[in-house]
């Protein structure tokens, strides 16, 4: 059985339909945000991580809970070490004395985005806190031989927070422009893809740090390339500065990662933009079609 924390999060959903969807036994952990379509339960991690392992004795750990309030985690830095470090050690805990496979989904926020590029061979620095808790819960799952899966930028549709690449879409869609950042770079990844990666990644063994994003874009070439692919005109999309916007938690000007290993080893085009865009839009008309907008 595979253990899937997070569920109710953009890419927990999606890895527990496509693992779902390929037949294997899945059950996924939600907190507050029930999620229909998928084997799952209210679970709350904060009170006993090591008790639902210990009694659900899964083979395979994708643990993808955590606080992700990137701004949230410098004000209440207290709940963000518990939720980010002791629960991410608990679960180690728990799938060690289970002889469960660990998988631990990480991000570009450990590095300083001093330089772009990073590779998995490269040395972290994180400058908020939330980089700093998500560093120290992947120690904690290094240290049992797990899987550090590092992704970026998460966007798509499904359950899970609101997020920059859907909202591209939607204002867009409507007629209305979009303020996008041009002096800041990362690597917008699709949770879809974050699912296709973490099934592939099941088929073999990979102990270590894994970069699994999407290429290297600031968030202004991003919202442009979805314009361009989605055929809504580009001229929607206006240049804003870091500086226009205060932010609570200091962020990385570029964390961009080298996903060429992930690529290589897994055979996923994690940072093909196109593909990317393609799912994505393939999905959109779908939704669009489901709730009869389309
Ligand atoms: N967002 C990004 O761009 C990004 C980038 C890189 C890595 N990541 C990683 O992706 C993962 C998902 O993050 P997200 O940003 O999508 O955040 P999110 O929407 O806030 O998701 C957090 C998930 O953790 C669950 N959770 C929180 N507290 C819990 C508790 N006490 N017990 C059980 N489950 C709990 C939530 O469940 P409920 O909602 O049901 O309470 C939710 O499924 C995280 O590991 C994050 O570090 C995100």
């Amino acid at each position: 059985m595979i253990l899937i924390t997070g569920v109710s999060s953009l890419p927990g959903y999606k890895t527990a339909v496509k693992l779902a969807s390929a037949s294997l036994e899945v059950l996924g952990i939600y907190n507050q945000h029930p999620v229909s379509g998928v084997n799952a339960i209210k679970w709350d991690l904060l009170n006993d991580a090591v008790g639902l392992i210990r009694q659900y004795k899964p083979n395979v750990v994708i643990h993808m809970a955590a606080m992700g309030d990137v701004d949230g985690c410098e004000i209440n830095t207290e709940q963000c070490y518990r939720l980010n470090v002791e629960v991410t050690r608990n679960v180690a805990k728990g799938a060690y004395a289970v002889g469960a496979r660990l998988i631990y989904l990480s991000t570009d926020y450990v590095f300083d985005g001093s330089r772009g590029m990073y590779r998995e061979s490269d040395a972290p620095r994180p400058i908020n806190y939330y980089g700093l808790t998500k560093l120290l819960g992947e120690e904690a799952v290094l240290a049992m031989s797990g899987t550090v899966v590092r992704v970026a930028w998460i966007y798509g549709l499904g359950p899970g927070k609101p997020n920059f690449g859907k909202t591209v879409v939607e204002k867009l869609s409507r007629g209305e422009e979009v303020r996008a950042i041009v002096d800041q770079w990362g690597s917008p990844t699709l949770n879809t893809l974050i699912a296709e990666v973490m099934a592939k990644l099941l088929g073999r063994e990979f102990e270590g740090i894994l970069h699994a994003a999407g290429p290297r874009l600031s968030r202004f070439e991003f919202a442009k390339a979805i314009a361009e692919y989605f055929s809504f005109p580009t001229s929607l999309i206006k240049p804003i500065y870091m500086r226009d916007i205060s932010y609570k938690a200091p962020r990385p000007r570029d964390s961009s990662l080298d996903s060429s290993l992930a690529v290589k080893m897994l055979g996923v085009p994690i940072n093909d933009i196109k593909y990317a865009l393609e799912i994505l839009k393939r999905e959109w008309e779908t939704q669009a079609h489901a709730t009869g907008l389309g």
